[in-house]
């Protein structure tokens, strides 16, 4: 395809920083020599920034310190020069109390790197969960073209004959441990099998999910999000975002053109059809706003309603992320869903989305369903509301046990983390299996930072005894990995004062999957009551960026961003002088 040349040399934002003839560019251009560079290597050329969230500590950003290399290979190729700028690198097995704290402070670091240097164009580079929402809000709110390269899937784990999933199967054989049907021996393996390479988790968690939206959006190239972190595919892959990314410097395809309300849609179409992590729904909302499309969780759940989730993947189906590459990816994936999606959506490599599953065939037809036989008949999430949570909460019905879909049932409720940790193993808690485990203060202030405590453990009692899900509500999130009949991000969340404050064991809770409704039998002249005698929990933070976070997180249901991140007015380019 031939390059839509909009810009002269002149008028790379680079230019100003280099190309002038005055004292401060010859500072610039001195600095650039120190690393051996001359003339030839900027001279008329874009600046790619390589934001790179590679980390000793991330195994799923593991191999991105090398793959840097390949997308600076690729820069090369198509005449510009490559700058890798590393950025906070979120992993989520390591981060305390919650990557989700961070998400935000990712996303001012991508932007604010961009911004202050002398950067055309940017190379996000991430995967592990809030790694891609985070870069790509960034990214949005800079505003100039940016290609995401997702570090991919970590290859399928492997213990004694079995196929292990991340997360999935350690939530699983947890709980058989915990039940006593497998010893210390047994779990020492798992622990040694489960994660066999770099790359992201390799079940449709929210690093999938969250991976394959930002392709549906087009912010990624064409099957970019399928390959296997360590597949020769990857670095192909990263050297060609790498080429591609000075074409759109050079054609000034920023964000913006690419994130329309019909991009969100397919992307949200897709989610859905993947039967994509609750997680998902949140960053989405983030990004969209950042670009100025108003989505709300509304849109999520009338999709959710048309889209049937044809993926075959855990937690909500059996195969994993590998298979998905083998029977075809994510463009398979929306070849057999395209008269779902808007086709002329355009993509990062300047091509429309029917352009690029042009001819693209699912090879492996129990790992991609068709259409006219899905896995589930509806899609991924479900956001129900009622007076326990009147601006919405999510479930993911797929990955719940069918008799908890309509449920009326007694609380047991914890006031936060430490209560509920503490009990769930008493032999003499008073719990049945149709009661409802409700967790306070796990939401985006309460947490804070919304950790994923969602899937709120089985009590011990009830694991004994065979019991395998339960309905389970909080204002936390749960991990994409995970499963269960768990009720999310009920908003407003507990800690300022929402419904969910209020809920006391005994009394009784009602969930109609079917109708979206949630509702807690407590009559409003004692819900008054209990009201006026609740006291807001003392804040965690005194100082520092937890104070900051706890002062300008938003709820759940408008993406958990910062007050003043918001909007798309414009920030004048930083003065040179
Ligand atoms: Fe990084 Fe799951 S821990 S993607």
């Amino acid at each position: 395809m031939t390059t839509q040349i909009k810009k002269s040399p002149e008028e790379l934002r680079s230019y100003r920083w280099l190309g002038k003839n005055d004292l401060r560019s010859f500072g610039h251009r001195s600095r650039l020599r120190q690393f051996g560079y001359d003339r030839a290597d900027w001279v008329g050329k874009p600046v790619i920034g390589i934001i790179n969230t590679w980390s000793e500590i991330n195994a799923c950003h593991g191999h991105l310190r090398d793959r840097a290399e390949d997308v600076k290979r690729g820069v090369y190729q198509a005449g510009g020069l490559p700058i890798e700028l590393p950025a906070m690198s979120l992993a989520e097995p390591f981060v305390k109390p919650s990557t989700m704290l961070y998400r935000n402070f990712l996303a001012m670091e991508c932007e604010e790197l961009l911004r202050s240097h002398p950067i055309d164009g940017a190379v996000l580079m991430g995967g592990c969960d809030k790694a891609t929402p985070g870069l790509i809000m960034g990214a949005i709110s800079m505003g100039i073209p940016a290609i995401y390269v997702p570090a991919g899937p970590m290859l399928r784990g492997n213990w004694r004959g079995h196929t292990l999933g991340s997360g999935s199967d350690a939530w699983k054989y947890w709980d058989e441990k915990r039940a006593d049907r497998i010893g210390n021996e047994e779990w020492n393996e798992i622990e040694g099998g489960i994660s066999r390479s770099f790359g992201t988790c390799m079940v449709m968690g929210t690093a999938a999910t969250m991976m394959a939206i930002t392709e549906a959006l087009g912010l990624t190239l064409p099957g970019a999000s399928s390959i296997p972190a360590v597949d020769a595919n990857h670095p192909r892959m990263c050297a060609a975002a790498g080429r591609r990314i000075v074409d759109m410097v050079w054609e000034d395809q920023t964000p913006d053109k690419i994130l329309t309300p019909a991009a969100f849609d397919n992307a949200i179409r897709v989610h859905m059809a993947l039967g994509g992590s609750t997680n998902a729904i949140i960053h989405v909302i983030a990004m969209a706003r950042r670009v100025g499309v108003p989505l709300d969780m509304g849109r999520f759940d009338a999709i959710s309603r048309q889209v049937p989730v044809i993926a075959n993947i855990t937690p909500s189906g059996k195969y994993l992320m590998e298979d998905f590459f083998y029977a075809g990816g994510l463009r398979a994936l929306m070849s057999e869903m395209r008269d779902m999606l808007d086709l002329s959506c355009v993509t990062a490599n300047g091509r429309s989305v029917g352009d690029n599953i042009a001819g693209v065939k699912v090879y492996l037809p129990d790992v991609i369903h068709s259409l006219k036989e899905p896995l589930y008949p509806e899609g991924a999430t479900a956001v129900l509301t009622g007076n326990l949570a009147p601006r919405g909460c999510v479930m993911k019905p797929a990955a719940a046990d069918k008799r908890l879909l309509q449920h009326r049932g007694k609380a047991l409720a914890f006031e936060n983390y430490d209560a509920m940790a503490a009990a769930v193993d008493r032999d003499d808690l008073d719990v049945t299996p149709d009661h409802v485990l409700v967790l306070k203060n796990g939401g985006p202030k309460g947490g804070p930072g919304m950790p994923e405590w969602g899937q709120l453990p089985i009590p011990k009692k009830l694991l004994k005894a065979g019991v395998r899900d339960m309905l389970r509500i909080s204002d936390a999130r749960m991990s994409g990995t995970s499963y269960g009949a768990c009720i999310l991000h009920v908003a407003p969340e507990s800690f300022v004062g929402g419904p969910l404050a209020l809920v006391q064991s005994g009394d009784e809770i009602e969930v109609d999957v079917a109708a979206r409704r949630i509702h807690l039998h407590v009559g409003d002249d004692e819900l008054a009551r209990r009201r006026a005698a609740w006291k807001q929990p003392a804040s965690r933070y005194p100082r520092g960026y937890g104070a900051m976070y706890s002062q300008h997180i938003g709820q759940a249901d408008e993406g958990c961003d910062f007050d003043f991140l918001q909007g798309q007015a414009a920030i004048a380019e930083p003065e040179i002088h």
